[in-house]
Order: C-alpha cells, then sequence, then structure tokens
C-alpha cells in the first residue's frame, strides 16, 4: 500500500486494491488469533510495564474516562479499570474483541469496560461519550513504526483527546548501534548448498531484509544513538519519513557484522519520580520486539574508542504502508583506512 493511499490523519484508505485489502484482512486475522495475543501478554516485560505504568499512576486514572485503542484481550482496559477509572472503552477491530468482551465479564468490569468491536478510524464510542480523559495503547511493531499503528493512536487522540490529556505511553525513541554476529558467515554460506542445491542466488536479496533477531548484550560493539523520537502528546499524524545523521563510540574492538534497531517508550505521569519505561535494547530484558538487524556488506572490523558515522532513513513501503523501509549510510575510520557504504533495506513482514 502505498504511503499516499493512506491519508493518515482522517485515518481514511483510499482507493485500496484487492491486495492492498487483503494485507489489511491479514494484519486483523493475525490479530484475531489466541496465540498471537498469549505471546502478548506472556511477554512479561512489555505487559509489566503497562500494568506499573497504570498502577503507579492510579491517581490520575481515578473516576476518568479512558480510551484502550486496539485492546486485544482486553488487559490494558482491566488495568485502567483496576486504577479506578469511571469508564473505559477498548476498541478493537479483530475478531478477538468477543474474547475480550467475555473476560471483562468474567472479571466483574462490565460496568466499567466496554468493548466496541471496529476500526478506530470508523467507531462511534458508547455512550455518547465525545472526550476522553486518557488514551492507552499498545501499538509499537518493530524497529517501533512497522505496522503503522500509531497512525491509529494519533487520529484517536486528534478526534477524542481532551485538551490536556494523557497519552499512555507519551514517549517513543528509536536506537541505532553496531553489533557482531559470531555465525554471520555461518548464515550467509547457509545458501550455497542446500541438501546439495546451490541457492546462493537469493543471496543479495536477503542480505537486503532487516531481520528481527534476539541480539546478546556482549554481541553490542559500540554506544548508541537517538535516531528518531515521537512524542504521542503534540507530534502530528503524518507519515513517519526521517532520515538522521548517527555517531557511534566502538567500546570494545572487534567486527560489527550489524547496524541494530531497538526502541523504547516512556509512560511519563503525574508526580512519579521514576516514571515507567519498556525498553527493548539488548542490554534490557528480552521482548517479543527482540531486536531490528540490518547486515552490513562488508564488515567493519573496529577498535575501541574509534568512531562510527552514519546517516540512517526510515520511510513506509511503496508496496504496504504497514511496513517500513530502511537506508543506512556508514563511515568508519579505523585501523584499515577509511571506508563507507550505503544500502537499503526493506521489511516484508508485517508483525
Ligand atoms: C499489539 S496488540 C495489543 C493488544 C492489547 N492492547 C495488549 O496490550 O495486549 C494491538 C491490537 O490493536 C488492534 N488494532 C490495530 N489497529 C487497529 C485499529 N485501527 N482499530 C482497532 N483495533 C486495531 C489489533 O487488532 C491488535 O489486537
Amino acid at each position: 500500500m502505498s504511503g499516499d493511499q493512506v491519508d493518515v490523519s482522517s485515518g481514511k484508505l483510499q482507493n485500496l486494491t484487492l491486495n492492498e485489502e487483503v494485507e489489511e484482512s491479514v494484519f486483523f486475522q493475525t490479530y484475531s488469533r489466541l496465540e498471537t495475543h498469549m505471546d502478548l501478554l506472556k511477554d512479561t516485560a512489555r505487559t509489566m510495564a503497562y500494568r506499573d505504568a497504570i498502577e503507579q499512576n492510579r491517581q490520575l486514572f481515578e473516576g476518568k474516562v479512558v480510551l484502550d485503542v486496539g485492546c486485544g484481550m482486553g488487559i490494558l482496559s482491566l488495568f485502567a479499570a483496576k486504577a479506578g477509572a469511571s469508564k473505559v472503552i477498548g476498541v478493537e477491530n479483530a475478531d478477538i474483541a468477543a474474547l475480550a468482551s467475555q473476560i471483562v465479564k468474567d472479571n466483574g468490569k462490565e460496568n466499567v469496560v466496554n468493548v466496541v468491536q471496529g476500526l478506530i478510524e470508523e467507531v462511534e464510542l458508547p455512550d455518547g461519550i465525545q472526550q476522553v480523559d486518557i488514551i492507552v495503547s499498545e501499538w509499537m511493531g518493530n524497529a517501533l513504526y512497522m505496522e503503522g499503528m500509531l497512525h491509529s493512536v494519533l487520529f484517536a487522540r486528534d478526534k477524542w483527546l481532551r485538551p490536556g490529556g494523557l497519552v499512555l505511553p507519551n514517549v517513543a525513541n528509536l536506537w541505532i548501534a553496531g553489533a557482531c554476529d559470531p555465525h554471520r558467515s555461518l548464515n550467509n554460506d547457509f545458501w550455497n548448498n542446500v541438501e546439495g542445491f546451490d541457492m546462493s542466488s537469493v543471496k543479495i536479496q536477503v542480505s537486503h531484509e532487516a531481520v528481527v533477531d534476539c541480539v546478546a548484550s556482549q554481541n553490542v560493539l559500540t554506544s548508541d544513538y537517538l535516531v528518531h523520537t515521537t512524542r504521542l502528546e503534540s507530534a502530528p499524524n503524518t507519515p513517519i519519513k526521517f532520515r538522521s545523521m548517527f555517531e557511534l563510540e566502538v567500546l570494545r574492538t572487534g567486527i560489527i557484522h550489524s547496524m541494530i534497531l531497538y526502541f523504547d517508550v516512556a509512560f511519563l505521569g503525574g508526580q512519579t519520580e521514576t516514571p515507567v519505561t519498556l525498553s527493548t535494547s539488548p542490554h534490557a530484558p528480552w521482548t517479543h520486539w527482540e531486536q531490528t538487524v540490518l547486515h552490513l556488506d562488508n564488515p567493519l572490523y573496529v577498535q575501541a574508542k574509534e568512531r562510527i558515522i552514519g546517516g540512517f532513513g526510515m520511510f513506509p513501503s511503496s508496496e504496504n504502508s504497514r511496513c517500513m523501509n530502511f537506508e543506512l549510510g556508514i563511515r568508519s575510520k579505523g585501523a584499515k583506512g577509511q571506508a563507507s557504504q550505503f544500502k537499503y533495506f526493506n521489511s516484508s513482514q508485517k508483525l
């Protein structure tokens, strides 16, 4: 789906081709599966960050109207109800909404939580509600912006959030760092001989794919650099397109095979001294997002204290606006002289 066919601020999908409609339907079918939600709920770093953020900001939730954008099985709505919200509306387009309603009843919260099935861009809120005090949502995708769900949250903010209202999480940061991959050449050589067949022609295509993988903390060789921030209470609802320069310090001598992307989000509430954050850094506890890995064609042989300078860009894919493409340029000045490289990456995965 091209970025031009989605007017993100109105939330309208315009002139979708059959293919694009199928992609949207596959997206919500994935979220209709219990297994998908079980994986999310079992991601304790994720789920507990939301729980703690809501519990620690109880005073902000008491007596308030809360909108949960993409409520899934209703966990964030239930947290908000438990924290004293007077009304919670959980909006969910996937068929899992029916289970969410049941779960709300099973937990005796049906007088507070109302699950509405439909697209946030199309639903009316129940009981004539025109304004909400707080929006909560777990919208983040791989490399933060995959899945494009941020636009649905910002759409809801622009339509229903009262002036001065709260969006949780309210800050999202995307980071880049350099890492080594001890299995890189093994993985690359795999294509040379697959059960006796030469599949090496796919190597070029594979090398342009951004890969979601778990990067061990000890394989990160550089400092990290903040390449993009979204402040959810004020960011304009426009397509995510940016380029950022970055500068990394090499912390340990070694070989950098890839640049890695990860994000964190912060729940900045009222009076809590230490706001809750949820980080997907390799140095933080594991999450289902893991890290997004951009493999370099030419590994960098680096020594501690060297600096790597580069540029990173991110743009919606022209084939599917829920996917993002990346560009990466790197210049390093090391013992083996100066090396520059530039590369595009695409991400075909939807989740
Ligand atoms: C990552 S899941 C989070 C589910 C739940 N809030 C949780 O934390 O476990 C995102 C949910 O948002 C729903 N969703 C995405 N875009 C939506 C939209 N535009 N309107 C309604 N629901 C949407 C998806 O179907 C999915 O269930």
